[in-house]
C-alpha cells in the first residue's frame, strides 16, 4: 500500500472530481445567500494548499513514528494530528462546497474543488469530540493490528512471521493453528470497528453521501454506481480463469493431504494455500505444480538466498529496475531513514507501506523485509509508489496522487512482472543454463497464476463485505457471517474451524484494521496486466507476453513518466489512455496473459466438478 498519511495531504489530491450525488447539506449556501466568485475560489485553493501542506510536514512524521514504534504515547499523538487533519478536512470539503454553483471556475480550481469533497477516507461530523473519538478508534485497531501475536507450535508469534510461516508450512495440524491463533487479533477491535461505522457514516452523510461505502466509490472520475458495474464487470471476466485453477489447486491439495483434510469438491480449506487470506497462492507452488510440464527448476527466493542478498541488496536491486528505465536513483535520505528490516526492539506496523514525507521528495519505505520471493515482488510494489510520488511532485499539491489509486497500486506490481527468467540472468542472480525453455513456459504461467489470480476475486470481496457494512445492508450481528460468505462465494475458500460472531475475522487483515480501502487492490490486478501489455508492445516484443521485460528500456521509462507526471490532474481514462491508448479498464490483457494457462488448466480438469456452490 501507499500510507494514509503520506496521502492525507494528499487523501485530499487523492479524492477525484465526481460531483455525482453532492448536495452537502449542512453547507450549501441558502438560496439568498451571494454565490462566492471564482477569485474567491482560486484564493480558496491557494490557502487550503498552504495549509494542508503544513499540518502534513507534521502529521506525516507523527504518523512515520507512530508506524515505526508503537507506544501509548505515540498513539496518542498519532490520534491527536489525526482527528485535527480530519477536521481540517471536512471543514475543507464543506467549503469547497459553497462553490459549486460559483459560474467561470477554470478548469483546475474545478477539479481541485471536488478533489477536496472527496479528500477524506473516514470523516467525522462536526459534533464537538467525535472526531478525536474516531481518530482514537482508528488508532488503537491499527496499533493492535500492528502488536498482534498468534502462536506457532505453542509459541507466541508475530503477524509478519506468521505469514512467511504460512508460505512455508505443510502440516494442516499446524496451517489450523497458525490461521485460527492469527484471527483471534480481529475480535478485540469489533466494538471498536462499530462504532467507527457509525462516526463516519454520519459524517459522510453531512457531506452529502449515502454513507462512507459511497463516498469512497464516488472517487473514480464516474458516478458511484457505474463504479461498481464496472467492477462487476471486470470480475465476470475473470471469474471463468480463477475457477480453473480453483479447480486444479483443489485437486492438488487433495492429492497431497488426502479427503479428510480436502475434500475433491466444495470449498478449500483457506489454511492450506500458503498465505493467512488465502489472497496469493504461490507459497504452495511445489504443492500445485506437477512434475514435468509445471516445473520451473528455481525459486526466486531461493537464488536470493544463494547469492547472499540481504533486504538492503534486494531494495537496491529494484531501484535498479527504475534507474534502468531511466528514473533517477532514489535520494539518499531514502536509505537514511526508510525501515527496511523489523527493529529488535520495539512494536511497529510491519505491513509494507510507501511514504512522501515531504510531498517532494522525503520518500520512504517501511518494511519488515525477508529474504523470499514474496518480499521481492513487495519490495518494487512499494518502490512503485515512491517513484510515481516522486514523478508528480511538481504538479499542484491536490495533485500529488494517482490517476486514481488503483494506479498507484499498479506501477510497481506492473515493473515487477517483468522479473522474468532472462531479467534474472540480466542481474546474475540466475545461471544462463538454468534459464527455463519453453517447454517450461506453463509451469512459469502457474507461478504467477498462483500469485496473481486469487487475489482478484479477494481484492473484490474486501470491500463487497465493507461497502455492506457501511450501506446498513450487514447489521453487526452478521459481520462475520458475511465476511466468510462472501469468502465462499467468490473464492470458493472456507475457514478451517467454525466461525461465530464472537470472532470478527475481517479486523485480522490489515486494511480492515487501518481502514484502508481496497477496490484499489481490486482496479491494480487489472491495471498492471494493462500497462506490461502496452509497454511490451511499446518496446517491439512479439514472443509469449510472460516472457517480455523491459528492464533497460529508456523509452517505455519516459512513456511511463509521461503518465505519472500528471498524477491527479486529468481524469485516469485520460492517463489511462497517454500510456496504454486505451480510455477504458479491461480484463482482456490479463486474459491474454494466461490464456495458453487456461487452456492448460482446462485440460486438466476434466472429469473434475469444478467450481463449489452445493
Ligand atoms: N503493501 C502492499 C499492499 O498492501 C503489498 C503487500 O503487502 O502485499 O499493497
Ligand atoms: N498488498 C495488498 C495486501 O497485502 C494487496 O495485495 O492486501
Ligand atoms: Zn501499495
Amino acid at each position: 500500500m501507499k500510507t494514509i498519511v503520506s496521502t492525507l495531504a494528499l487523501g485530499i489530491a487523492l479524492g477525484l472530481a465526481s460531483t455525482a450525488g453532492l448536495a452537502p447539506a449542512g453547507a450549501a449556501p441558502t438560496a439568498k445567500a451571494a454565490v462566492p466568485t471564482a477569485a474567491e475560489a482560486d484564493k480558496f485553493i491557494a490557502d487550503a494548499t498552504a495549509e494542508v501542506q503544513r499540518y502534513s510536514d507534521t502529521a506525516a512524521r507523527i504518523a512515520w513514528v507512530n508506524a515505526t514504534y508503537i507506544t501509548d504515547d505515540t498513539d496518542w499523538l498519532a490520534s491527536k494530528v489525526d482527528a485535527q487533519g480530519t477536521e481540517m478536512a471536512v471543514r475543507l470539503a464543506k467549503k469547497a462546497a459553497t462553490f459549486n454553483n460559483t459560474p467561470g471556475l477554470s478548469y483546475d480550481t474545478r477539479r481541485q474543488l471536488d478533489g477536496l469533497k472527496l479528500g477524506l477516507t473516514l470523516p467525522a461530523p462536526d459534533t464537538p469530540g467525535v472526531a478525536d473519538e474516531l481518530s482514537t478508534l482508528s488508532t488503537r485497531m491499527k496499533s493492535t493490528y500492528g502488536k498482534g501475536k498468534g502462536t506457532f507450535q505453542g509459541k507466541a508469534t508475530g503477524g509478519n512471521d506468521l505469514e512467511a510461516l504460512m508460505e512455508t508450512t505443510r502440516d494442516p495440524a499446524l496451517t489450523q493453528e497458525i490461521w485460527t491463533s492469527w484471527h483471534k487479533v480481529g475480535a478485540p477491535m469489533r466494538p471498536d470497528f462499530v462504532r467507527m461505522v457509525e462516526i463516519a457514516n454520519q459524517g459522510a452523510r453531512d457531506l452529502g453521501y449515502k454513507d462512507v461505502g459511497a463516498m469512497w466509490r464516488a472517487g473514480y472520475d464516474m458516478d458511484p454506481d457505474a463504479f461498481a458495474a464496472m467492477q462487476n464487470k471486470l470480475l465476470n471476466q475473470l471469474m471463468p480463469l480463477y475457477t480453473e485453477l480453483h479447480c486444479f489447486t483443489r485437486t492438488q491439495l487433495n492429492k497431497k493431504y488426502g479427503d479428510a483434510v480436502q475434500k475433491k469438491t466444495g470449498p478449500i480449506r483457506a489454511d492450506l494455500l500458503g498465505n493467512m487470506w488465502a489472497q496469493d497462492w504461490s507459497g504452495i507452488y511445489d504443492v500445485v505444480a506437477p512434475p514435468g510440464a509445471g516445473t520451473i527448476g528455481y525459486d526466486t527466493g531461493e537464488l536470493l538466498k544463494a547469492k547472499g542478498y540481504d533486504p538492503v541488496k534486494m531494495v537496491k536491486t529494484g531501484e535498479g529496475f527504475y534507474s534502468s528505465l531511466g528514473f533517477a536513483p532514489l535520494p539518499a535520505t531514502f536509505w537514511e531513514r526508510s525501515q527496511i528490516t523489523k527493529p529488535a526492539d520495539r512494536e511497529v506496523i510491519c505491513h509494507a507501506s510507501a511514504w512522501d514525507v515531504d510531498n517532494v521528495d522525503d520518500l520512504r519505505i517501511k518494511m519488515c523485509t525477508k529474504v523470499n520471493s514474496t518480499d521481492f515482488v513487495t519490495i518494487h510494489h512499494e518502490l512503485g509508489h515512491n517513484y510515481y510520488q516522486r514523478a508528480y511532485n511538481k504538479q499542484p499539491l491536490f495533485y500529488r496522487g494517482g490517476a486514481n489509486d488503483g494506479f498507484h497500486e499498479a506501477i510497481g506490481d506492473f515493473v515487477a512482472l517483468s522479473v522474468t527468467p532472462d531479467y534474472l540472468v540480466k542481474i546474475g542472480l540466475l545461471d544462463p543454463a538454468k534459464v527455463p525453455d519453453a517447454s517450461k513456459d506453463i509451469g512459469l504461467l502457474l507461478r504467477q497464476a498462483l500469485e496473481k489470480v486469487p487475489g482478484m476475486p479477494w481484492t473484490y470481496v474486501v470491500d463487497k463485505w465493507r461497502w455492506g457494512v457501511f450501506s446498513g445492508a450487514t447489521p453487526p450481528t452478521a459481520y462475520n457471517a458475511s465476511w466468510n460468505d462472501l469468502r465462499e462465494q467468490y473464492q470458493g475458500i472456507m475457514p478451517p474451524v467454525a466461525r461465530s460472531e464472537a470472532d470478527f475475522d475481517p479486523g485480522a487483515k490489515y486494511h480492515v484494521a487501518a481502514s484502508v480501502p481496497y477496490a484499489r487492490y481490486f482496479l491494480a490486478r487489472v491495471l498492471q496486466f494493462q500497462f506490461y501489455q502496452a509497454a511490451c508492445k511499446q518496446a517491439g516484443w512479439t514472443g509469449p507476453l510472460h516472457r517480455c521485460n523491459i528492464y533497460g528500456n529508456k523509452e517505455v521509462g519516459a512513456k511511463l513518466n509521461a503518465m505519472l507526471e500528471m498524477g491527479s490532474s486529468k481524469p485516469w481514462p485520460d492517463a489511462l489512455e497517454k500510456f496504454t491508448g486505451s480510455r477504458e479498464m479491461d480484463a482482456g490483457a490479463v486474459l491474454a496473459y494466461f490464456a495458453p494457462l487456461q487452456v492448460w488448466l482446462k485440460e486438466q480438469n476434466k472429469g473434475q466438478q469444478c467450481g463449489w456452490s452445493s
